[in-house]
Order: structure tokens, then C-alpha cells, then sequence
């Protein structure tokens, strides 16, 4: 995948396998309207509404009951969340639209009211992550403190592993999706293994840059022997604080996550530049971007460059101008399913209500109006 600087928004792209008619990407986005971890039909025409987007990258989803952190996500792990989200792509691909599935293990960042058993969530190391998740209680959500964590041993890592591969099959087979991503990204599981203030192992997968990235890419690995690299995202955030994520040093830990990938063929590399739904520049946290991405390429990494947060049409313009070859747009995607055409005319965007992201109903999540109905 190499970039020119005359490309436009609205020229198509190839991502691996993926044939994009426009470099416009919907950024995953959690709305806690799937009671029981299933997506309901609501959720396919919201999806369907999006998808002149180049492509939808879905909501985040759970590949285990363990990797459930929020009330009313979804899952990719029961027959009944297959089905579900096979209505969506079944929805997108009859819209034209191109679709995969964030894979999601939130590790620490949970309560135990949702893990099995009422247990504790896991993580690499017993620390409490200092943030808050949301359940919903009587239709409403209510931010909690995450539960303290008990540190995986290393021999259940084999199984965590074989769940983002199991989902990962089941989410092309069986949900019709194009393919998936990882969510490396905002403080969960596999950033939690990654960063010296959440990852205080003593084993293998703990200590130096290179042990704190094994589980990140023995989980890729596994996803692209599943399904094929082609077919095979993954979304990082070298130095979101999100969820209490920190490292004191992203720059090298990051560039060798990248260039590890670099052989896996990767349909494109996601990143979230500054903090996550934040400013672009975290006081205390510099970060070379192009130096992230030269790392990439110089080890031969051949996918897309999707870049996300805060960006607007002339923001999104100059990335692509700057070498990146797909841009990401998260809450302007929520309040305007036709964020394509709007950005394509210069047209105002509708503001999204706040009040609607988490839980709730058709409001706020199904009813923004588009140009021809405005
Ligand atoms: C309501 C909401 C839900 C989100 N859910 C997810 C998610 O499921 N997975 C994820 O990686 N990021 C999630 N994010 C972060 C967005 O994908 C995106 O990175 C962030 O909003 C910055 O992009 P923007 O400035 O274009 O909105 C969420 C953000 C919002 C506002």
C-alpha cells in the first residue's frame, strides 16, 4: 500500500483484501444497546444508515464472557450474537457498505457483576485500573469503578488466545463479516500487557519491550492464520491515558509492536493519535507518528495507514496528504449517517447528543437526520 499526495477522501483504496470505494472509515463505537450481548435488529439498520463509509469498523465486541467490560456490548461468542450480527452485515452488504468487527477482551477494565461467575476480571498483573466502566441499571447507564483484577497465569494465556481466533472465524464463517480487528488499543487487555504501569510480569510476557508484546502478536498471529492477514486489522494507541493506560517509554515499545506486524500482511494498521477522544498532544506523552509508521514500512509493512481522533475534513485532508491512506471519524459518524456526503459537499454536520451514546433506544441512535431529510 503506498500513498500519493494528491489522493482525495472519496478515492477508493485497497486494505489487504478489502476493496474500499472511499478512504472515509466509521471508528468503533460502543452505543450498550445489546442486552444479552446480541446485537438486535436496531443495530443493523444503524449500521446499514453508515455504510457509504469506506468502511464500518463495528462497535467493540467480546470474544469471551471474560472479555466483557460494559452492560449491553456485544459478543461473538453464542449462536444467538452470530446470529445478530449477521442481520448487520447482511444489512451493510445490501447498502454497498464493507464491515468488520472490533475484537474486544477488556481484561481488567470490567466488574464482576458481568464475569462469569461473578469472578474476578483478569489481567496481566493484580492492579486495579483507576477508571470507571458503565452497567446499565433499569435502562439507564451508571458509571461504576472497575473491579480489582487477579493476574492470568501463564498457562490460560494458550486459551485467551484461542478465543480471539475462534471469534475471529466465526465472525467471517459464520457473521459474514469481512474481516475483523484487533482492539489493541485504550487500555484494555492486550494494551494492558503492553505497558510497564498495568504489566508487572515476571515471566515471559512481562520485563522487557519484547515480552510485553508477545501476547499482542500471538494473538495476531493466530487471527491471520484464521482468517487470513488480508482480512486482519489492529487499532493502537501509543499514548492514550484511557482507562489508565500509561507507559513510560511508548516510542520504542510501540515502533517494535509495528514492526513485528510489518510480516504479518496486516489489512491495515489503526492509530489513534494523542488521547483517545482527547487532545492530539498528551502533555508529558511526545510521540513521532511518522516515525511510527517509517518503522513499518522500513520492516516491509505493506497495509493501510489509518489514522483516527479529533479529525475534521481539512485535518483529514492533510493526513492523507502527510502519507496516511484511510482516516477514521468516530463521533461525527454518530450524529450523521451520511458523514460521506456531508464532508463531499461541505455540508454542516448535525451535533450528536451525548446523553445517547450509552444505552437507550432508537434515540439518538437511528433517528439523526440525513441531507435529503433534513
Ligand atoms: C461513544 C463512543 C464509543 C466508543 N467506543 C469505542 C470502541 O468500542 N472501541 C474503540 O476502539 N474506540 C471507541 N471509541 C473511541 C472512538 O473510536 C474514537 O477513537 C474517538 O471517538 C476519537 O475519534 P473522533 O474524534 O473522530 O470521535 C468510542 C468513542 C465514543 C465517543
Amino acid at each position: 500500500m503506498t500513498s500519493s499526495s494528491n489522493i482525495s477522501l472519496f478515492d477508493p483504496v485497497q486494505a489487504g483484501d478489502l476493496h474500499l470505494a472511499n478512504r472515509v472509515v466509521m471508528a468503533p463505537l460502543t452505543r450498550n444497546r445489546s442486552p444479552n450481548a446480541v446485537p438486535p435488529p436496531i443495530a443493523a439498520t444503524y449500521y446499514a444508515q453508515r455504510a457509504t463509509a469506506g468502511l464500518l469498523i463495528s462497535e467493540a465486541t467480546a470474544i469471551s464472557q471474560q472479555g466483557q467490560g460494559y452492560s449491553d456490548v456485544p459478543g461473538l461468542y453464542g449462536t444467538e450474537q452470530l446470529d445478530g450480527w449477521k442481520r448487520v452485515t447482511t444489512e451493510v452488504h445490501a447498502a454497498g457498505g464493507k464491515i468488520v468487527v472490533q475484537l474486544w477482551h477488556v481484561g481488567r477494565v470490567s466488574h464482576t457483576d458481568l464475569q462469569p461467575d461473578n469472578g474476578a476480571p483478569v489481567a496481566p498483573s493484580a492492579i486495579t485500573a483507576k477508571t470507571q466502566t458503565v452497567l446499565i441499571k433499569n435502562g439507564k447507564p451508571e458509571f461504576v469503578d472497575t473491579s480489582t483484577p487477579r493476574a492470568l497465569r501463564a498457562d490460560e494465556l494458550p486459551g485467551i488466545v484461542h478465543s480471539y481466533e475462534v471469534a475471529a472465524r466465526n465472525a467471517v464463517e459464520t457473521a459474514g463479516f469481512d474481516g475483523v480487528e484487533i482492539h489493541g488499543a485504550n487500555g484494555y487487555l492486550l494494551d494492558q500487557f503492553l505497558r510497564s504501569n498495568s504489566n508487572h510480569r515476571e515471566d515471559d510476557y512481562g520485563g522487557s519491550i519484547e515480552n510485553r508484546a508477545r501476547l499482542l502478536l500471538e494473538v495476531t498471529r493466530a487471527v491471520t492464520g484464521a482468517i487470513g492477514g488480508g482480512k486482519t486489522g489492529i487499532r493502537l494507541s501509543p499514548v492514550t491515558p484511557a482507562n489508565d493506560a500509561f507507559d513510560a517509554d511508548p516510542q520504542p515499545l510501540f515502533d517494535h509492536v509495528v514492526r513485528q506486524l510489518a510480516t504479518l500482511n496486516l489489512a491495515y494498521i489503526h492509530i489513534i493519535e494523542g488521547a483517545t477522544g482527547g487532545a492530539r498532544e498528551v502533555d508529558g506523552s511526545p510521540f513521532d507518528y511518522p516515525a511510527l509508521k517509517a518503522a513499518y514500512r522500513e520492516a516491509g509493512g505493506k497495509g493501510a495507514w489509518m489514522v483516527n481522533n479529533g479529525l475534521d475534513k481539512v485535518l483529514a485532508e492533510k493526513a492523507l496528504a502527510n502519507g496516511a491512506d484511510l482516516v477514521a471519524f468516530g463521533r461525527p459518524f454518530i450524529g450523521n449517517p451520511d458523514l460521506v456526503e456531508r464532508l463531499r459537499t461541505d455540508a454542516p454536520l448535525n451535533k450528536d447528543d451525548k446523553t445517547t451514546w450509552y444505552g437507550g433506544s432508537e434515540h439518538g441512535y437511528t433517528d439523526y437526520p440525513t441531507l435529503k431529510k433534513a
